[in-house]
């Protein structure tokens, strides 16, 4: 199979080197036993990759079990994994099987790994070397061959130095480690993201797939992403979910652009290189591009909620009339006359907006 069909297969999506350097890994070592460690910030796709290492692997036809090590309460997490004796705490009126026997010949995947309650972590490793555990109140054995794949978006090793994790395990478990890159550090893979869930969504919600702007889109390779691929997907399915004429435009993501100046003021200073190489010049002229793009965009921001501001710091009380009047003025001075982007701008119809125009004599 080739890099691009485990993508089609796996509905993993980006041409990034990035991506492509990690599907090679993983095409490589999802059909051992050996345990994969995951890193990567939230909604970076650990749980597509972790997917995909077990669909190609020779378990594939065996449970793939999900556990969110930070989502379980302290107190039954071992009972979830190992399972427990009937009447062997309060509570527990049956025998139950924990994620462990479920995922028998399968695989585990142990999400948030770096959330798991110390005294877990020691009867963790305990299965991953020996491959028996008993249930809680137990007096047998139990036998289980399971494939253990790992995220967290923690710095492991740091939590070993502050012993908040077992080295131990730490070990056993970073066989084979890969880090999925956040969506700021592979821009180039926002586009094919973008339209790949913009259709999904259109088709899951059988409405035509709306057309999106090139001005949208630029907001979309800019923004930063700090929830990266799932809050992409969020933006998208909501600025779908709000829209009506079948035309994603700029104003469709008017929520990221607020984000997008907050970013900036941090980011004012460009990055200097000294001895550039080819690739170094290159790369800050894509700097000072993205750094135009975002000043064009916060301009454009400044002249939508400047609007918003004016009003709110009016301690005087005007008449209503004079109010709006002075709206619809300000609304066309800021769209250099640009009636339907007043119009947005004011949030009321191109009708309204046509007929206050005429009763105001403008
Ligand atoms: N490379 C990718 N291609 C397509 N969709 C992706 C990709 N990576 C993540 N997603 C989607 O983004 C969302 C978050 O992914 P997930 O694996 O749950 O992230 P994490 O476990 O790192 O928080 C999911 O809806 C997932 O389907
Ligand atoms: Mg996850």
């Amino acid at each position: 199979m080739t890099i691009s069909q485990f993508q089609d297969q796996f509905g993993i999506i980006g041409k990034s080197k990035e991506i492509k350097d990690l599907v090679d890994i993983i095409m490589q070592v999802a059909k051992s036993d050996i345990s994969v460690l995951i890193y990567g910030e939230s909604g970076t796709g650990k749980e597509v990759f972790a997917r995909a290492i077990h669909g190609y692997s020779n378990r594939a036809n065996k449970p793939l079990v999900s556990v969110n090590c930070g989502a379980i309460p302290e107190g039954i997490l071992e009972s979830e994994l190992f399972g427990h004796k009937k009447g062997s705490f309060t509570g527990a009126m049956e025998n139950r099987r924990g994620y462990f026997e479920i995922a028998d010949e399968g695989t585990l995947f142990l999400d948030e790994i770096g959330e798991m309650p110390l005294t877990t972590q020691v009867k963790l490793l305990r299965v991953i070397e020996t491959k028996e555990f008993m249930r809680i109140g137990a007096e047998t054995v139990t036998n289980v061959d399971v494939r253990i794949i790992a995220a967290t978006n923690k710095d492991l090793q740091n939590e070993v130095d502050s012993k908040r994790f077992r080295e131990d395990l730490f070990f056993r478990l970073k066989a084979v480690t890969f880090n999925i890159p956040p969506l700021r550090k592979r821009k180039g893979d926002i586009e094919e993201l973008a339209l790949f869930f913009l259709k999904s969504y259109s088709e899951g919600n059988h409405i035509t797939t709306p057309h999106i702007t090139n001005e949208a889109m630029d907001i979309l390779k800019n923004y930063p992403w700090p929830g990266n691929i799932r809050e992409l997907k969020n933006a998208i399915e909501t600025a779908i979910a709000l829209n009506k004429n079948g035309t994603l435009d700029e104003f469709s993501f008017l929520p990221l652009l607020r984000e997008i100046d907050k970013d900036i003021s941090n980011q004012r200073n460009l990055p200097v290189f000294l001895n550039k190489t080819p690739e170094d010049a290159d790369r800050e002229l894509m700097y000072r591009a993205l750094f135009e793009i975002k000043k064009d965009l916060i301009e454009l921001k400044d002249l939508i909620y400047r609007r918003q501001d004016e009003i709110n710091n009016i301690d005087e009380v005007l008449p209503l009339a004079d109010v709006e009047k002075n709206a619809i003025v300000k609304a066309l001075e800021k769209t250099h006359g640009n009636k339907r982007m007043a119009a947005r701008l004011l949030n009321i119809s191109e009708r309204t907006f046509y007929r206050k125009m005429k009763g105001y004599e403008l």
